[in-house]
């Protein structure tokens, strides 16, 4: 169904999220025809490039990536939309200015999206509260990285708090739009069978990977301040664990949704010293290869200090202390040039109490359920079965829920789901104030400890999974990663 009627106003919209993500998004929304016919976007930005300058920058970088989805007379009619306004984020002309583009009709739905740098969201804000431009109704688009630790992503929460209503501030998480994400709240509350397993008792333990093969890429900059536990372990994998982990909801109304999400990263046990060295594993890439072609080493990057101690690679092992999780390993890894681009939450389930059967050599789990989160959404029940023959022979077999065949409507990716979310106004996607606040909380002491003890990360080659110490993390607990049994 169409959306209600609304002005999406992008702050950095000639910047690297908004031609790469927002407006591909919009493009395929449109086209789609979910998008109200009086539906408007308006792009800021610094740079004076007229209506007519922005829309062939969106002719020469945005066109050429919708590939196959492009549409001719589809791209034309969302090039209608867009409107350009140059914006100087410190300048009141200019939001005076934007005041009067965007007029006063209370029957349409105003949006403002701040993707540009979080140093200045405090001024972008004030400037939009000075204009008039904060009523109620109105909301706001946060997105990562919201902070660097707990301190200054409270400082940047006072200031907007100071403008806008928590109900109006939708701090965006990509990875919870993601069509596996919402699959897997469908398969833990719309199915009875998995709930009485779902638990200490029946789950050995949890894995969640997102493993890239990019590398920095031309973000060298904001990525050696910053390294993979805040660009990614912060928010995505904890906003995964959370699904995960969470009890389920009383309804999926947003805030029943959201405290229970919260109730687990409270619940999560934090790390003492000694957990930071037994339980964390930080690497770096070196110099490697992806899919067969040379690349550099994380220190020749762009941008980065040549003897940079940032993380690109981290792994670590979580506990949920609670009666359902208590003493279940959660084991947690991302990295940049990896050796496969995958996105995956493996459950793995306890063996049986008494084998019968000879188990097949190296398995470490039975039973697993593996939920992919891309490329190629699928869900996968691993389980034995006796392959053909006279012996009884055990195999590892799954059943493969493949979306793609399965499903063949289209469906929307991460940011047109979310963005269409936010002009609908449905918040369960995104999240409170307190929800990160609390994972800023769970993450720091291992930020801090890993400065203070001077842990350099562990080098591993560009194109593997990671440096060897991640292996050895969950041999330890008498584990392994999934791709490795
Ligand atoms: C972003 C990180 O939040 O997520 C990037 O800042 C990362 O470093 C990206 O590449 C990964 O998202 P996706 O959807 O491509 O897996």
């Amino acid at each position: 169904s169409s959306t209600p009627a609304f002005d999406m106003v992008f702050f950095g919209g000639t910047g690297d999220l908004a031609l790469r993500k927002l407006l591909p998004a919009l493009y395929e929304a449109h086209k789609a025809g979910t998008l109200h016919p009086d539906g408007l976007i308006y792009a800021l930005g610094r740079k004076a490039l007229g209506q007519e300058g922005y829309l062939a920058l969106l002719d020469e970088q945005v066109k050429p990536r919708l590939g196959a989805n492009l549409d001719g007379q589809a791209w034309q009619g969302f090039l209608r939309r867009v409107r350009f306004q140059r914006l100087e984020a410190g300048s009141a002309a200019d939001y005076e200015a934007l005041a009067q583009s965007l007029g006063h009709d209370p029957g349409r739905i105003t949006v403002y999206y701040l993707a540009t740098a979080p140093q200045l969201f405090t001024q972008i804000c004030e400037h939009l509260a000075a204009a008039g431009l904060n009523h109620a109704g109105v909301r706001i688009v946060l997105e990562k990285p919201l902070g660097h630790d707990l301190e200054s992503y409270e400082a940047i929460n006072a200031a907007v708090g100071r403008c806008f209503q928590e109900n109006q501030i939708y701090r965006i998480d990509h990875y919870l739009g993601k069509e596996s994400v919402q699959n897997l709240m469908a398969i833990r509350f719309g199915n009875a069978l998995f709930e009485p397993l779902w638990r200490r008792e029946w789950i050995e333990n949890v894995q969640i990977t997102i493993a890239e093969e990019l590398g920095v890429e031309e973000r060298g900059e904001f990525y050696d301040r910053t390294g993979a536990l805040r660009d990614m372990l912060q928010n995505h994998l904890l906003q995964l664990l959370c699904i995960v982990a969470m009890e389920p909801p009383a309804s999926l109304d947003e805030d029943a949704v959201r405290g229970e999400k919260l109730k687990v990263l409270k619940s999560l046990k934090p790390f003492s010293a000694e957990d930071v060295i037994s339980k964390t594993v930080r690497g770096q890439y070196g110099r490697g290869a992806i899919d067969g072609l040379p690349v550099p080493a994380y220190r020749e990057e762009h941008k980065v200090a040549p003897d940079s101690n940032t993380e690109t690679f981290v792994a670590l092992q979580a506990e949920i202390s609670n009666w359902r999780w208590a003493g279940v390993p959660f084991f947690l890894r991302t990295g940049k040039r990896m050796q496969e681009r995958v996105a995956e939450i493996v459950i793995n389930f306890r063996n049986v109490p008494h084998a019968v059967f000879p188990k097949p050599l190296g398995l470490h789990s039975a039973n697993r359920l593996v939920i992919r989160l891309q490329p190629k959404e699928s869900i996968r029940l691993y389980f034995l079965a006796k392959e053909p023959g006279d012996a009884m022979n055990l195999q590892p077999t799954y059943l493969n829920l493949d979306f793609h065949t399965m499903f063949k409507a289209r469906w929307a990716d991460a940011y047109e789901r979310l963005l269409l979310d936010v002009i609908r106004g449905r918040l369960a996607l995104f999240m409170r104030r307190d929800e990160l606040a609390q994972a800023w909380a769970w993450v720091e002491p291992i930020i801090d400890s890993w400065e203070q003890n001077r842990i350099a990360p562990r080098p591993y080659t560009a194109g593997t999974w990671g440096p060897a110490a991640s292996s050895g993390l969950l041999s330890r607990a008498g584990a392994a990663w999934h791709e490795e049994t």
